[in-house]
């Protein structure tokens, strides 16, 4: 596992969108898997400028996302789909129909994430996955307990992943409880694996990830057992982690 020490949220951004964007020069037909929450946004405008300036091209990028809420539909403007769409897919020139997000709405969900699985196979896989890092260890909507072998399957989600997503919705009540998400199993099949980490409020699970034992009951654990991770994260994030560059 690699560590990559950023300044702050800024240079924190830029590191992991650098990245991306020398995936997609090596490979213009490449397969991201995406994230959505706060920590990625810095990453999706720094995306868009490059874009703008003409130093990056999408146009056969495939890009799969982790999770989505149940009951949502595309639309919805609290659903993650409509987050991409506002932070990247409507900014760049991403073909529509090569961006992948779980079905909300599905009402057999067994069905929807077995498709999603699909999906992701016909696509040949994903390239490099980004990954944001929940505050009580969670990647996608992996909440602790979940065994590292699930694929993409729906959740309930834990009463503090409710809390944290409040902030984005008007009232507690409107806080969908459900997501689709793809499994541990399925994200740690990915060839390369970028977690970006912002703020001091994360830095005790994301110490505990990358130094601690690698656990169920703290998802991201299982990075330290993937072969190409690269933490993005900045001092705040790393304030509680030595040093080093590598942990495992
Ligand atoms: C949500 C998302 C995760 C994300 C996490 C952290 O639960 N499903 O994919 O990584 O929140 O979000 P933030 O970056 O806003 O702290």
């Amino acid at each position: 596992m690699r560590i990559v020490r950023a300044k702050d949220y800024q240079d924190m951004s830029e590191k992991a969108a650098c990245m991306i964007a020398e995936q997609i020069r090596r490979k213009p037909d490449c397969v991201l898997g995406l994230a959505t929450g706060s920590t990625p946004e810095g990453i999706y405008e720094k995306l868009t400028e490059w874009y703008r300036a003409g130093e990056l091209d999408f146009a056969r990028v495939t890009t799969v996302n982790l999770d989505e809420y149940r009951g949502l539909d595309s639309e919805n403007v609290h659903s993650y789909y409509h987050y991409m769409k506002e932070k990247l897919f409507s900014r760049v020139n991403l073909r529509q129909e090569r961006t992948f997000v779980p079905d909300g709405m599905e009402p057999d969900s067994g069905r929807a994430c077995r498709e999603y699985d699909g999906i992701i196979a016909s696509v040949g896989g994903v390239d490099l996955q980004l990954l944001g890092l929940g505050h009580n260890g969670h990647i996608g909507f992996n909440e602790p307990g979940t065994d590292f072998e699930t694929r993409t399957h729906c959740v309930d989600l834990t009463e503090s992943t409710v809390r944290a997503n409040r902030r984005f919705f008007a009232s507690m009540d409107e806080v969908p409880r459900q997501a689709c998400t793809m499994g541990i199993g399925t994200i740690m099949q990915a060839a390369e694996i970028v977690m970006a980490v912002s703020g001091e409020d994360k830095a005790e699970v994301l110490r505990n990830a990358v130094c601690g034992p690698v656990t169920i009951m703290l998802p991201a654990s299982v990075l330290q057992l993937h072969r190409n991770v690269t933490v993005i994260a900045d001092e705040a994030a790393l304030s509680l982690v030595g040093h080093g560059g590598r942990v495992s």
